[in-house]
């Protein structure tokens, strides 16, 4: 495991991003799994610059988001297609075509499961999973509980993650309860994975997933099982460590 120490925010969106574009330029069709959420948003926008100053190239770039909420339709600003669309899709050459997220709107939950979880199959693994980290531990959707979760899954929200989420929305009521999530087993069947932390509130629980007991109560702890798993965090989020 490694962790890149970054002075805030900005820097630690700039060396993520930078980890990404040599993935891209070492392999231009590689597999990204890409997150959402305030982590990530300052890595696109590097990623959409060097895009723009030629130096990237995402043509043959594929995709597969880590989830979606359930009920959300791809208009809606909250949904995580949307997200992706206003932060990094609408703004690269990517192939339309080769972006796959779990379809917010299906009716039946189970079914979708088996399709995303068979999308993740079909793409011959993820060559760079991005992560961020939730407040309780969490990566995907896979919230604190008894297992670790292996495929696909539709996932309840815990009450931490919608009050973290809520900030999103006009009201709590509208956070959506659902959401498909990658399960674990997908996660860590990623070739490497990137994991971005900000923030001194994160800092307890970054010193769990990095140095605590590995447990399904902390989801994020099983990376350090991975093999090839780089922590990209701010000096906020390491404070703890020292
Ligand atoms: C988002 C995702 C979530 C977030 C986590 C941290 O696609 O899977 O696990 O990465 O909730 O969210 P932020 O970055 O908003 O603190």
């Amino acid at each position: 495991m490694k962790i890149i120490k970054a002075a805030d925010y900005n820097e630690m969106s700039k060396k993520a991003a930078a980890i990404i574009a040599s993935q891209i330029t070492l392999k231009p069709d590689s597999v990204l799994g890409l997150a959402t959420g305030s982590s990530p948003v300052g890595l696109y926008k590097n990623l959409v610059q060097w895009y723009n100053e030629g130096l990237l190239d995402f043509s043959q770039i594929k995709t597969v988001n880590l989830d979606e909420y359930h009920g959300l339709d791809h208009t809606n600003e909250q949904s995580y297609f949307y997200f992706m669309q206003d932060n990094l899709f609408s703004h690269v050459n990517i192939n339309m075509e080769n972006v796959n997220l779990p379809d917010g709107t299906a009716e039946d939950g189970d079914k979708e499961c088996a399709r995303y979880n068979a999308v993740i199959q079909s793409m011959g693994g993820v060559d760079l999973q991005l992560l961020g980290l939730g407040h309780d531990g969490h990566i995907g959707f896979n919230e604190p509980g008894p297992i670790f979760t292996k495929g696909v899954q539709r996932a309840k929200l815990a009450e931490t993650t919608i009050q973290a989420n809520k900030r999103f929305f006009e009201s709590e009521d509208q956070v959506p309860r659902y959401a498909f999530s990658m399960g674990i087993g997908n996660i860590m069947a990623a070739k490497k994975i990137l994991v971005i932390v900000s923030g001194a509130e994160k800092a307890k629980i970054l010193k769990e997933v990095l140095t605590g007991d590995i447990t399904p109560e902390v989801p994020g702890s099983i990376l350090q099982y991975h093999p090839d798993v780089t922590f990209v965090c701010d000096a906020d989020a390491l404070s703890l460590m020292e």
